[in-house]
């Protein structure tokens, strides 16, 4: 797939993922999520799935590297890529899709890229998996 992000920005989004998928907290599912959200300043944020023992208290790692990027001043994310360990990577959640919705640079236009833990990588659109976010 096309892209606008150059080949350099994706190495460090997917490399960042995959070592932020490192540091999650998972002892309850035992399944490992990291995320790495560019902003507007092209600075990198890097988020991981935190679990708790009252399990719906649990947030993805993609809210994670989000809120993390927004606590550093951040309003708009232009790119997401998000590291689960498995041979076919897992796009974000339903909830996560519309936090990201929030911060999307114009409707939809935000870059989603899930990748193997051995680097390989796909990159669609925010878009292709939320067309219609909630809006107030
Ligand atoms: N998880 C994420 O981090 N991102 C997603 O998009 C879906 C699920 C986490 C939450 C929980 O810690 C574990 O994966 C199993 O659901």
């Amino acid at each position: 797939m096309t892209t606008e992000l150059s080949a350099e920005i994706i190495d460090r989004l997917v490399s960042t993922a995959i070592q932020a998928r490192g540091r999650a907290y998972a002892p309850y599912s035992g399944f490992s999520v990291g995320a790495a959200v560019m902003g507007e300043s092209e600075n990198l944020y890097a988020g991981a799935n935190v679990e708790n023992a009252s399990y719906g208290l649990t947030v993805c790692a993609e809210r994670v590297a989000v809120f993390n990027a927004v606590a550093h001043g951040e309003r708009i994310i232009k790119a997401i890529a998000i590291c689960s360990g498995t041979e076919h990577p897992a796009p974000p959640c339903g909830a996560c899709l519309q936090v990201l919705a929030e911060f999307a640079p114009k409707s939809g236009s935000m870059a989603v890229i899930l990748c193997t833990s051995q680097g390989e990588w796909a990159e669609s659109k925010l878009s292709d998996y939320l067309p219609r976010p909630f809006s107030l």
